[in-house]
């Protein structure tokens, strides 16, 4: 694990280093970035193919499949709902990919760290988050860290812990592992935000192939090991496919270190 301030050097500049991301952007091919996957997980590398992922777009001049080139509306909607008062100032980006996400929360002037396991993600992140006013690189604690090793001093220490599409995209292996991460990051009182590509049944989720790789509705309350209680399950836009968008707020109650007991019970997707 180590701190990010400057990406590592290369000689182009960094406007020229790093592809567009718009929706006309040319996408990396599945062709290219499958075989990536399946040869780390194939190696016992559930974390390793990002960063050979991220370089290889890098490369490319292309975009990734999972690159919108905005912040989650999703995410943005929550912040400015009056419903949710913000729980604090110490914001976490967990997976922040090319750091779309993190700009909403500067603007709301929270104290944001953004974590990724690659390194090149988090230098493209830095280039896009410095191009929007040249001033909030440095304004961002960059962490090039795998989720599942982070230091001990960040464990319990963020108010809001934001984690958009990284979950669905880690294999079954570290999965549970993973939430109950997220959940140890969030502060007494703090809020974890989630956006999963959810299955609408147990059944459905095992018919499909990923990554990513949907969420069973039995996998949603792995937040629970992390100390969590859920506040919210959403999904305004269901359709009628077997997958499905879903926003879950969490919270670690304050005092209440088994937090996983308060809401056994409630109804989750499908249940
Ligand atoms: C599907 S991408 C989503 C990126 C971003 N949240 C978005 O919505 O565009 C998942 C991100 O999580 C990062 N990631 C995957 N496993 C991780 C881990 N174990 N620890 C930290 N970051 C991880 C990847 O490098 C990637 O940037």
């Amino acid at each position: 694990m180590r701190w990010l301030r400057r990406p590592r050097s290369d000689r182009r500049p960094r406007s020229e280093r790093f592809p567009a991301i718009t929706a006309a952007s040319p996408v990396v091919p599945g062709s290219v970035w499958r075989p990536l996957v399946a040869e780390h997980l194939d190696a016992g590398r559930p974390s390793g193919w990002w960063e050979p992922v991220y370089a290889t777009a890098v490369a490319q001049g292309r975009r990734l499949p999972w690159q919108e080139g905005t912040a989650h509306p999703w995410v943005v909607g929550w912040l400015e709902d009056p419903v949710h008062a913000p729980p604090g100032s110490r914001a976490l980006v967990v997976g922040c990919g090319v750091g779309d996400d993190i700009m909403p929360l500067l603007e709301r002037g929270y104290d944001v760290t953004a974590i990724d396991v690659s390194e090149t993600a988090i230098a493209w992140s830095q280039h896009r988050v410095g191009a929007r006013t040249g001033r909030e690189v440095a304004a961002v604690r960059w962490l090039v860290a795998d989720l599942l090793e982070v230091s001990a001093a960040e464990v319990g220490s963020f108010d809001l812990v934001v984690e958009v599409h990284t979950v669905p995209w880690l294999p079954g292996v570290v999965r549970d592992a993973a939430m109950a991460a997220i959940g140890g990051l969030v502060a007494p009182g703090g809020v974890a935000l989630a956006i999963t590509e959810g299955a609408t049944s147990d059944a459905a989720r095992g018919a499909l192939e990923g990554p990513p790789w949907a969420q069973a509705p039995s996998e949603l309350t792995a937040y629970r090991a992390g100390g969590l209680v859920r506040l919210a399950v959403e999904h305004p836009s269901p359709g009628d496919g077997p997958t499905l968008e879903v926003r879950m707020t969490w919270q670690r109650p304050r005092g209440a270190p088994d937090g996983a007991s308060l809401d056994e019970g409630l109804p989750l997707l499908g249940q």
